[in-house]
């Protein structure tokens, strides 16, 4: 089958390379749109390099923008992509603008959508990816799904029963497949630091680094923090023009052991989340991979669209008052690490359950919504 696989912010490299791969392997006709909504090197490149995937057939070099002009300078320029290439599907991943925006598209030109992380729901509105999940998943054929409260968020909403395929978690077949490498890297020698002896903080969702009184009152917590365990701050660019916007580099100055690092390559990042003692964060991503791999996480957010990295993993949902993310890291190096158990399916042969669900699509045809 004729499949584009649709890649554009960090969080979707790691989810695609695995399934790009195995669609390959099947003999599918897979390549990849890469949208350009990242496009630092550091935020898309080292991705490439690091997991090893394809160039992209094309890339639509759309850059930042507003959620408006870059979700519609995405559907300009991918239109004309689908036209000429007229694939049966395409598969887009996660929540960002870009997966939203090449649904839309492929949709109203007959193409068959499949949404890789179907399902996932925070229930907070305020969250433009919760908007580009919901949106995707209603107008997707195939939903692919992490874990089972996924599937029945998607039944609750309407979902078809056979449009909701559980696969699993692509991103953990990607850090399966990259531990060893990652483990390989000189990430923590080069930042002079022991397996164990620090906390790794990434921060960038626009309810934390938007506002400048969250922002400056979590800056606080972790600055507390640093005084009893060094802290690493591999910082997003949207979250470095914010310390700047609103003058909180003194936050990080006066407290040398809170390191603001640039953000760091998947091998690395992937090597420093697993020997940190503790990692603080407020991404979606990095809750699922401290949980795979048994690392006690604090997530810095009122809601998480992953409870089962709560009720299953290591993850403990703390909240933006400085007060509260000091009890808990404390209370989290009290009790020291918890054995990893990864949630059924995640089990890094998710890619493979993707590829044989699109062998039997081509046979049996799509099922509609
Ligand atoms: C996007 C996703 C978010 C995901 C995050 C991971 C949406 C709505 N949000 O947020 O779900 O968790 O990626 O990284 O799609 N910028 C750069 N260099 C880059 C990319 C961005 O400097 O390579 C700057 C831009 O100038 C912009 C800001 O970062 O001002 C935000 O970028 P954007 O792509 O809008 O969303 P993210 O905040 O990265």
């Amino acid at each position: 089958m004729k499949i584009l696989c649709v890649v554009g912010a960090r969080p979707n490299f790691m989810k695609v390379a695995p399934v790009l791969e195995a669609l390959r392997r099947h003999g599918h006709k897979a390549s990849l749109v890469h949208t350009g909504q990242h496009y630092d090197a550091s935020m898309s490149q080292v991705f490439f390099e690091h997991l090893k995937m394809p160039r992209p057939k094309v890339n639509l070099g759309v850059g930042s923008g507003s959620h408006a002009v870059q979700t519609a300078r995405i559907m300009e320029k991918f239109e004309p992509v689908l036209l000429r290439e007229k694939p049966r599907a395409i598969l887009v991943a996660g929540d960002v603008n870009s997966t939203i925006a090449c649904a839309l598209v492929a949709v109203k030109l007959g193409i068959e959508v499949a949404h890789l992380e179907a399902g996932l729901r925070s229930n907070d509105w305020s969250m433009p990816e919760e908007i580009n999940r919901i949106l995707t998943d209603r107008i997707s054929s195939v939903l692919l799904t992490p874990s089972a409260d996924a599937d029945e968020n998607l039944r609750a909403e309407g979902a078809p029963d056979d449009c909701i395929h559980r696969v699993g978690n692509a991103m953990i077949d990607s850090l399966f497949q990259h531990l060893e490498k990652a483990r390989a890297t000189s990430a923590l020698t080069d930042l002079g630091v022991e397996p164990g002896s620090y906390a790794l903080l990434t921060l960038h969702r626009p309810s934390n680094v938007d506002n400048q009184e969250v922002f400056s009152g979590l800056l606080e917590a972790v600055a507390t923090l640093s005084r009893e365990l060094p802290v690493l701050f591999p910082a997003h660019p949207r979250t470095v023009q914010k310390i700047e916007a609103f003058g909180l580099s003194s936050h990080i100055e006066n407290h040398p052991s809170l390191r603001l690092l640039k953000p760091q390559g998947y091998l690395e990042f992937l090597a420093l989340q697993e020997s940190a003692r503790l990692v603080l964060t407020d991404s979606g991503g990095i809750q699922e991979e401290t949980t795979a791999l048994g690392v006690p996480c604090l997530t810095l957010r009122e809601n998480t669209e992953r409870p089962i990295t709560v009720t299953e993993g290591t993850n403990v949902l703390v909240g933006t008052d400085c007060a509260r993310i000091i009890e808990e890291a404390r209370a989290s190096l009290a009790r020291g690490a918890r054995s990893a158990k990864p949630p059924s399916l995640w089990d890094g042969q998710t890619s493979e359950r993707v590829a044989l669900l699109f062998d039997r699509l081509e046979v049996e045809g799509f099922s509609s919504r």
